[in-house]
């Protein structure tokens, strides 16, 4: 009973209330986006959104039902419209149970006779209950409500169906005996002068309500100052509504386009913002897992490493992958990490001393490339593929890095086809490597901080001799390539091999020693999109005993 007992703590405020007309989630939102204090579960606006009259036609199940939706919309109080309780004193107590219980906050019944029509009607039928009729209903939702903070607010129609001042201040007393919590008092006039009288006269021994509607011209600072502690601005949403909707609509078919009506509408990234969209998203990428059955993971590992001199000494006879980290082969690092994202089939790629790789004891399927001096990782990653069934995702990974799972998770719930993941440039070379840089369609994002984006950011250029200055991104040695992307993938390579075996490829002097990202270039250039996933942490490259040491220093 949160929200009652926030409605309470209002009531008791030096602040007037400002309480603003809704009828679904949607424009319960947008009253308390704009900043109301609470919403007024409205019946003209909920009949309204029904197409009915504002007349007893719809039943409480469907007035609950919208208080309900507008009540778990926002985080503040709602204030329920409940006409004239629905029936007898009976179906009061039933009413103030539901609406209680659902957390909806107050409820404002009418002393009218069922069934009411709208009290601005012009010609409205407008009967008044017998004060004793109307105390009994009062009496009854008081003792039928759970908790103390609950309100109960007993509308005043005397005004309304013309009965007069007197009437109303004679009503007044006796709902406040009876226990209503507040007074609504309402009017149709276009003057505030009835409200004014009976304000002055009746000397606020309660709470006041009111529904300025006819007497809009009033401010809030002379209602304030008439000693009024609550004012609902009851429907002024669902009529600004109305005319935007119908402007919009029409304004379309006059001009034949959407193109006027656009830049005047609310964008949909607002609906999506509204919808709750982005806590969707998070969520997803918190507890939707993706199932990982179908995909394998692939790591070529053949390369003599030749280059990597300054790691000679501790690499010894091993190929790079093997390398000890405190304690461990990187392989088994990366292994580990590739299994805890749920992914058990790991195929690798060994050349150089892959006797050195004891694949039983890492649980993975070992394949080798007898030609790895005379060829390239692009021939080691065909080599691995070939051995991999059809139809099985690919999650590629390179073996001189090491990366945390989150870079894993997070390219395979980006669910894009064809993935690879990018870092920032690094611009100080280390080692033998030459950088892999990447070109995209948009540029990075300029800031240090910055939220995993879903945005989609595709590759224009990849390779080692890309002007720096065109670069936007290094490639960090990871992709992720969907299943109808690994059949295109295969396909595209044995077209290149029919046509570059021992010519020129891309960055590469033959075919044969074609590097991935050679590769990459070619499939981007015969209009493959390639996504990226851009990532500043998680991972590192080990090119140097720079890198080395530095990833033992931070690995345990
Ligand atoms: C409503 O909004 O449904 C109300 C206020 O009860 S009024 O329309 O003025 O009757
Ligand atoms: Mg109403």
């Amino acid at each position: 009973m949160r929200k009652a007992k926030r409605l309470r703590e209002l009531f008791g405020g030096s602040r007037i209330i400002r309480v603003a007309g809704a009828h679904n989630g949607l424009t319960a939102k947008l009253v308390e986006q704009a900043g109301f204090d609470g919403v007024w579960a409205s019946g003209l606006e909920i009949s309204c959104s029904y197409l009915v009259p504002d007349a007893g036609i719809l039943t409480m199940k469907e007035f609950l039902e919208a208080a309900i939706v507008m009540n778990e919309a926002v985080s503040i109080p709602v204030i329920a419209d409940c006409d004239t309780g629905f029936g007898n004193s009976n179906n009061v107590i039933y009413m103030v149970k539901k609406y209680e219980s659902a957390g909806i906050a107050g409820v404002v019944i009418e002393d009218k006779v069922f069934p009411k029509q709208n009290s601005l009607l012009s010609g409205g039928r407008q009967e008044l209950a017998s004060i004793g009729e109307f105390v009994g209903k009062i009496m009854a939702a008081k003792n039928a409500q759970q908790t103390g903070d609950f309100m109960v607010i007993a509308r005043i129609e005397a005004l309304i169906a013309g009965w007069g001042i007197k009437e109303a201040l004679k009503r007044a007393d006796a709902y406040v005996k009876a226990g209503a919590d507040a007074i609504l008092i309402h009017s149709k006039s276009n003057s505030p002068q009835e409200i004014i009288n009976f304000l002055e006269l009746w000397e606020k021994k309660a709470p006041i309500v009111v529904v300025p509607t006819t007497y809009y011209e009033i401010t809030i600072q002379e209602l304030k100052r008439l000693g009024v502690d609550v004012v609902i601005y009851a429907n002024h949403g669902i009529r600004a509504a109305v005319k935007a909707i119908r402007e919009t609509f029409r304004k379309i078919l006059k001009d034949g386009t959407t193109k006027y009506v656009e830049k005047r509408i609310a964008p949909l990234s607002e609906i999506f913002e509204l919808q709750g969209m982005p806590q969707l998203k998070e969520n997803e990428r918190k507890f939707v897992k993706t199932d990982t059955s179908d995909i394998v993971a692939l790591i070529p590992a053949a390369g003599s490493h030749k280059e990597a001199k300054s790691m000679e000494e501790i690499l010894g006879d091993r190929p790079l992958a093997m390398i000890d980290i405190n304690g461990k082969p990187l392989l088994k690092w990366n292994i580990d990490t590739i299994k805890r994202c749920g992914i058990n089939d790991i195929v690798v790629v060994g050349g150089y001393k892959a006797d050195k790789i004891p694949s039983d004891e890492l649980g993975i399927r070992l394949i080798v490339n007898e030609q790895y001096e005379d060829t390239y990782i692009l021939e080691s990653i065909m080599k691995g593929l070939g051995e991999i069934e059809n139809g099985k995702d690919i999650l590629l990974v390179y073996s001189d890095i090491y990366f945390d799972s989150d870079v894993i998770t997070k390219m395979i719930q980006k669910k894009s086809d064809f993935v690879i993941a990018v870092g920032p440039i690094r611009r100080e070379k280390s080692g033998y490597k030459s950088l892999d840089l990447v070109s995209t369609e948009k540029e990075p994002i300029k800031s240090d901080r910055f939220l995993s984006t879903d945005r989609k950011n595709h590759v224009r250029k990849i390779g080692t001799k890309l002007p720096l200055k065109d670069a936007f991104y290094e490639f960090i040695g990871i992709a992720y390539l969907n299943s109808g992307i690994v059949k295109i993938f295969k396909e595209i390579y044995e077209d290149c091999k029919n046509k570059y075996t021992g010519k020129p490829f891309h960055e590469s002097y033959t075919f044969e020693k074609a590097s991935l990202t050679d590769f990459l270039q070619e499939l981007v250039d015969r209009g493959i999109k390639i996504d990226t996933l851009e990532e500043k942490t998680g991972w590192m490259e080990i090119y140097s005993f720079e890198d080395y040491k530095l990833i033992c220093s931070l690995v345990k």
